[in-house]
């Protein structure tokens, strides 16, 4: 075949390539090792000198005109490919984000923040206690002595005798109440505290676990009575339900670390099958409390002839319950994804009153 014939063809051939993989194969047809211009390039082993000077620079013309117009080819088809993934991999950067999966928080975190909020806009501060405690300060101090019967009424987990603990018998705290006792003796009044935590007792049925969360409160200062106990639980409960209309009934009762005590029901009604905050139809109980007792302040070193105080303590899983509609304290703990996606709330949504306390 003609030199200018075959250049012609394989010209042609390369720019009539569509993609990568026609424009080698072409490749492949002219320079491969069979390749028609390999071939002929080869013939001129065969030649006389006089014939190889004239056909030698007219082969290697072709060989150079071919390979640079493959390498041309491969840079327009290249560049095409490139174009097209570009323009099919476009992200669209106005596209709102989406859903990112996302932890949320547990209800009764969320509640102990809401109360944290709520009793910081009173002037109270969060205490703090161990949930490995003390028998002196989980019972004694608070006025239960060993043979108190109230002890045996708390379904105690108890440790064995500890040496390191100075042959004190250790228990996982049965209330937070042993925090009224650390506050007590660790600071001077006037004292303004909540103690959010999780307590312990040897008991389980769909409203009661044997881990669970309470919140202590504890005032003291001089001339404190039962008003201010009232006061404040009205103003707790009125921003912690978001209702003016909470009712609150106050019944005599007993704890053996208060005098008097009381114990404080709210007033409900059904409403469409729902439980609804407010009026007096139904009376449920809610919370403990009463004036500190004396013995107490006293084992504090707290002299009762000076100062008064009052105290209360509630259940914060119930709070939850309550609030947020869920009937069986035990899915509070389960750790079901499902449960937790459904009452949990948003990171984000940080209860605060001028924001409002719940999401
Ligand atoms: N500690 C009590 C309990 O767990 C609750 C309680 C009642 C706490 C009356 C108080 C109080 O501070 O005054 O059952």
């Amino acid at each position: 075949m003609e030199i200018s014939q075959l250049e012609t063809e394989t010209l042609t051939a390369i720019a009539a390539a569509g993609s990568l993989e026609t424009l080698d194969s072409v490749r492949v047809a002219a320079l491969g090792k069979q390749g028609s211009v390999s071939l002929l390039l080869k013939t001129m082993g065969q030649m006389s000198p006089e014939e190889r000077q004239i056909q030698g620079p007219l082969l290697n013309g072709l060989r150079e005109s071919v390979t640079a117009a493959l390498a041309a080819r491969k840079a327009v088809l290249e560049a095409a490919a490139l174009d097209q993934r570009l323009a099919s991999e476009r992200l669209d950067m106005s596209l709102p984000a989406p859903h990112a999966p996302t932890g949320s928080i547990h209800p009764v975190s969320q509640v102990m923040d809401e109360l944290a909020e709520i009793f910081a806009d009173m002037g109270f501060a969060v205490a703090q206690g161990p949930e490995i405690e003390d028998d002196w300060r989980n019972f004694t101090a608070l006025n239960i002595p060993e043979t108190h019967p109230a002890r045996a009424m708390h379904d105690t987990f108890y440790f064995g005798l500890n040496d390191a603990a100075g042959g004190k018998r250790m228990l996982l705290r049965t209330h937070t109440s042993p925090v009224q006792i650390r506050t007590m003796t660790s600071q001077r009044p006037p004292i303004r505290i909540i103690a959010p935590g999780r307590v312990y007792r040897s008991d389980s049925d769909a409203t009661h676990t044997p881990m669970f969360h309470q919140v202590e409160g504890l005032v003291i200062d001089k001339g404190i009575h039962l008003g201010h106990l009232k006061w404040t639980l009205e103003t707790f409960l009125k921003a912690f339900f978001e209702r003016d209309d909470v009712t609150l009934r106050l019944r005599p009762s007993y704890f053996p670390f208060t005098e008097p005590s009381v114990e404080v029901d709210v007033g409900y009604a059904w409403i469409n099958g729902k439980r609804v905050m407010g009026g007096s139809e139904n009376w449920m109980e809610l919370l403990g409390s009463g004036m500190v007792h004396p013995k107490v302040l006293t084992h504090c070193g707290i002299d009762p002839m000076v100062y008064s105080g009052f105290a209360f303590g509630v259940g914060v899983d119930r709070l939850a319950m309550l609030k947020y509609g869920m009937d069986d304290l035990r899915a509070f703990f389960d750790g079901d994804a499902r449960w937790l996606a459904h009452y949990g709330f948003d990171a984000l949504d940080v209860p605060t009153l001028s924001g409002g306390v719940s999401p």
